[in-house]
């Protein structure tokens, strides 16, 4: 038999292991889905101590046959560091374990203003998640992109057909979003002096929002596609409109861009940001493009940031004409847009922060 690797059996199967691990890797997606369904995490955070396996399962809208396996789907989540499980008492004989939240499982609890169950749901559910079906057949054939071969339409128009999945992946942007107080707060310098801003493709507004009330003098405008603003009441500095960033973008002294140039490809954004150059100096202003986006940094960036930016990479990829950039990519869209500099002000998590100035 010949062993491809002739390294002998024991590094053979190995492989076989890591190739296994990789095949199956969507499992771990669909566990995380299935906790925060059955509302795992929540369950655990209100019992307010560690909890035992008999008490999470007698919490659990299950069916009374299910309950032999709930052990074995929180066995798979506490190896991927969803949940801890530990011995109450140790060194003892008694072996009663307990489980607990980890700092990934608390960012998943429902409640929370910071919880991103919303964005887990809506990136796995089937709308997003059958397309990737298609990628071979995309390579092979002539569509813009496998979310078009799966759904016969681009996906923004996607969620301007389906309001139950437009819903979903906007309150998924939106909890994204919300945790992006603490950079508004920490980076306020960005914001300071500034009359007004546009959020293009800002979604239904959280950003904004947060940007409005912790600078009440700055007018603030979420511009977006019809289908997302509409019937969105504007508040004192906060307002909505509706339309296409490709026709045209609002005058105003900041134009922001969060997680909405990766959607595009380069021609697209050099669009985008020409029509941008247009709205911060109409007003015979010079103002300014705050970007907040993944900035590929392969050299720097830790082995598990990088991955991640990686696999978002792919998901433009699958569900838009998009991708992430590094830094000299990102430099020649501004250069091409017209733009004379730019800077990277800082980096947390897979996003970055970028002022760009005409
Ligand atoms: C990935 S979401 C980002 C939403 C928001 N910026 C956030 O991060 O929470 C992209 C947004 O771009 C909007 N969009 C798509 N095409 C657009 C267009 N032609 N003009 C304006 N907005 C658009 C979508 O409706 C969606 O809200």
């Amino acid at each position: 038999m010949d062993l491809v690797y002739g390294e002998g059996v024991g590094e053979l199967f190995q492989v076989q292991c890591h190739l296994y691990k990789h095949i199956f890797s969507y499992i771990d997606s669909m566990s995380l889905k299935c906790a925060i369904q059955l509302g795992i995490p929540d369950i655990i955070h209100n019992h307010g101590q560690p909890i035992t396996l008999p008490e999470l399962v007698s919490k659990l809208h299950i069916h009374p046959k299910k309950s032999n396996c709930v052990h074995r789907l929180m066995r798979l989540l506490v190896h991927s560091g969803f949940f801890t499980k530990t011995k109450v008492h140790e060194n003892q004989e008694d072996d009663e374990e307990v489980y607990t939240l980890t700092p990934s499982s608390r960012l998943i609890i429902k409640d929370k203003v910071t919880s991103l169950s919303p964005f887990v749901q809506a990136m796995l559910d089937p709308v997003l998640v059958s397309p990737w079906q298609f990628l071979g057949d995309w390579f092979q054939g002539s569509e813009l992109t496998p979310f078009e071969k799966a759904h016969g339409m681009g996906m923004w128009d996607y969620c301007n057909q389906s309001p139950e999945y437009n819903n979903i992946f906007n309150e998924a942007m939106a909890s994204d979003s919300r945790l992006m107080s603490l950079v508004v707060k920490d980076y306020k310098s960005i914001f300071d002096g500034l009359g007004s801003l546009v959020d293009v493709g800002g979604g239904t507004g959280t950003v904004a929002k947060i940007i409005s009330e912790e600078f009440p003098h700055m007018i603030c405008t979420v511009f977006d596609l019809p289908h997302v603003v509409a019937n969105l009441t504007d508040s004192q500095n906060l307002k909505y409109v509706g339309g296409d960033m490709f026709q045209s973008i609002p005058s105003a002294d900041a134009v922001m861009f969060k997680w909405i140039l990766h959607d595009w490809s380069d021609e697209e954004c050099v669009n985008i940001l020409k029509r941008c150059k247009e709205a911060i100096t109409s007003k015979g202003k010079e103002g300014k493009v705050i970007i907040i986006d993944v900035v590929i940094n392969q050299e720097k960036d830790e082995h598990d940031v990088t991955k991640t930016k990686l696999l978002f990479d792919a998901l433009m990829m699958v569900l838009l004409t998009g991708k992430e950039r590094n830094k000299k990519e990102w430099e020649k869209l501004f250069l091409e847009a017209g733009f004379s500099h730019y800077k990277i002000v800082s980096s947390f998590g897979m996003k970055s922060l970028i002022e760009v100035y005409p």
